[in-house]
């Protein structure tokens, strides 16, 4: 699920992957490898942590070959160690594979290779797929991978090298990303076309699709037969633009936001979403499209929904004719969103990805797309992803006066940028870093925005937080407040002020601390601490009060010495379901 990178071509090869894997670096990992043939034999090199540590191992290797392949893995199977860091080699180390994705039948695959005597070294699936090669192996590469490509269930992007044809690599994928570059006198493929620089085209495989890269080019192939798919041309993005002297990315995407909503809100001001609006995503990009439901619905009086990608497919196949399901999706690779973007279509709905990768699946998939222009975000933690996928709808959806207030939006996340690192957001990180938990509480809009408090929280400090409606709450999780519990309300529709404040007491009468995150003097007023954000009209006003929350939770995590932009157990991209 994690990273890919292959290269043949006329370079070290040892330094070549490694830099490929830095690129790829960003979407986090638990472990890296590369593998190369050196005198007919397949090398490989591991290192478990970070790709520092493989370089470690690779600086002033100069092998005698110039193709290669190399991997970081995000586990599905089995723990980090040496032995399931990518490449596998097969059991005759004939080939060297590597593979993002995971291998549904794997348990299956694992009884056919020990019936014939193999066992594996490793706990992954993806070992099983080199025995595999090397079984049906007869001289011709293609076949066998063919061969073996059917045998998968699952999701997968796989290179391969062979002992016998030392500068070629061969890849296949289906339900998972891979790139190929052709560039002069080289031929590279990766699981993320940003990392392909220098390549002058790029072509995405499609399910089902392989290929051999030579250096001199690439040949496609789909069930047997050469094909000739369309590539584009390629200008890599400045993916790895570097901190601009930030301590960390997120904080650089943090305060990239007020342009880059700026920046989509032009692009997308003409385009109209119509009908009905289910809007589908997961973890920020959900909570994007649940915090632009009052909009949709009492705003611009359209039935809408919000779903969880995951949820759509084990929904009842309800009658979806005529709806719009708009795919919210920062990367366009997330493979819940993807696989609800196809369901979707079963279902005859239209469907509408907002992505912030032009090239991703998710734009190849739905009928429609508007990329929002966020510009590559690194940090595994949204932050202009999810305020930019919020104004794209915004943009999308307004009209009059509501239009005008979208307009504005970015003036007023540059005040919110402020609100952020006031005293009190400054206090309010002190304390959510030293307390065991922490709840985030809002209504309507607000809901959405406390979800994605809590799980900015969460991700970057591991500290426990639970995102709630605030009318929730007295549901059974107000058990759990105590002495001294950080509650963090959110609260920007004056509408709701007498609700608010009502909560407020109760949440205060078991001893809970609350953090107000509002522009509202009263609720301020009847807070333990208060974090006094600027006003925006309270339809659109997630784009805004998000802000503060990131940079409550930014500094809560550095003050934890935490890892920001890559935290543990998480991947910048889930291509596995
Ligand atoms: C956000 O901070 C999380 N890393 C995660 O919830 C993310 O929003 C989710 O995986 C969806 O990603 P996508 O927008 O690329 O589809
Ligand atoms: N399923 C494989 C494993 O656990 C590959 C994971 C990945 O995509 O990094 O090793």
């Amino acid at each position: 699920m994690c990273g890919i990178i292959g290269y043949t071509g006329k370079k070290n090869i040892t330094d070549e992957l490694v830099a490929g894997l830095e690129k790829l670096e960003y979407r986090g990992y638990d472990s890296a490898g590369i593998a190369y043939c050196e005198r007919g034999k397949l090398v490989t090199v591991k290192a478990v942590g970070r790709i520092s540590e493989l370089k470690k191992l690779t600086d002033g290797l100069r092998p005698d070959s110039s193709c290669g392949i190399g991997h970081t893995r995000w586990a599905t199977h089995g723990k980090p160690t040496l032995a399931n860091c990518h490449p596998h080699l097969s059991y005759g180390g004939k080939f060297a594979i590597v593979h993002n994705g995971i291998i549904e039948n794997c348990r299956q695959l694992r009884l056919l290779c020990e019936s014939r005597g193999i066992s594996p070294i490793s706990d992954t699936d993806s070992e099983l797929i080199a025995h595999l090669l090397e079984m049906y192996f007869e001289g011709d590469l293609r076949k066998a991978a063919d061969k073996v490509a059917g045998m998968l269930e699952g999701s997968f992007a796989v290179g391969i090298l062979c002992s016998c044809r030392p500068n070629e690599i061969y890849a296949f994928a289906s339900r998972s990303p891979l790139a190929i570059g052709e560039g002069r006198n080289f031929c590279a493929l990766a699981s993320d076309g940003n990392a392909l620089s220098g390549a002058e085209t790029l072509v995405f495989l499609k399910d089902g699709e392989s290929a051999l890269l030579r250096p001199s080019g690439a040949e496609y192939y789909r069930k047997g037969k050469r094909i000739n798919p369309q590539s584009a041309p390629f200008s890599a993005a400045s993916a790895l633009s570097g901190k601009d002297g930030y301590a960390h990315y997120m904080l650089k995407e943090t305060y990239e936001q007020p342009e880059a909503a700026a920046r989509t809100i032009a692009a997308l001001s003409g385009i109209k979403l119509r009908g009905a609006l289910s809007f589908i995503g997961c973890g920020s990009s959900y909570h994007a499209g649940l915090s632009m439901l009052p909009l949709a619905c009492h705003a611009c009086s359209r039935p809408a929904q919000a779903q969880l990608a995951g949820e759509f497919l084990c929904s009842e196949r309800v009658k979806s004719r005529g709806t719009t399901a708009v795919l919210l999706s920062q990367s366009g690779e997330t493979a819940d969103t993807v696989a609800a973007a196809l369901e979707a279509e079963r279902r005859a709905c239209r469907t509408f990805a907002i992505v912030n990768v032009a090239s991703s699946t998710l734009t190849r998939v739905c009928g429609a797309h508007a990329v929002t222009r966020a510009g590559p975000e690194i940090a595994v933690a949204t932050t202009k992803g999810f305020t930019s996928q919020v104004v794209a709808v915004a943009a999308m959806l307004a009209r009059g006066t509501l239009a005008e207030s979208t307009e504005r939006l970015p003036f007023i996340m540059e005040k919110a940028l402020e609100a952020g690192v006031s005293d009190e957001a400054e206090e309010a990180s002190r304390l959510l870093a030293i307390s065991p938990n922490a709840f985030f509480i809002g209504r309507k809009a607000d809901y959405g925005v406390a979800l994605e408090g809590a799980l900015k929280l969460k991700e970057i400090t591991y500290i426990p937080a639970l995102g709630l409606s605030a009318g929730e709450l007295k549901h059974g999780s107000i058990s759990l407040i105590g002495e001294g519990t950080p509650v963090v309300v959110v609260h920007t529709d004056p509408r709701l002020r007498e609700k608010t404040l009502l909560t407020v007491a109760s949440v205060r009468a078991r001893g809970g601390f609350v953090i107000a995150v509002t522009d509202d003097r009263d609720v301020c007023a009847a807070c333990d601490l208060a974090v006094r954000i600027p006003s925006s009209d309270p339809f659109l006003s997630p784009a805004v009060s998000v802000i503060p929350l990131q940079l409550i939770a930014y500094r809560a995590a550095v003050l934890l010495g935490r890892d920001v932009d890559k935290p543990r157990n998480l991947a910048k991209s889930v291509t596995v379901e």
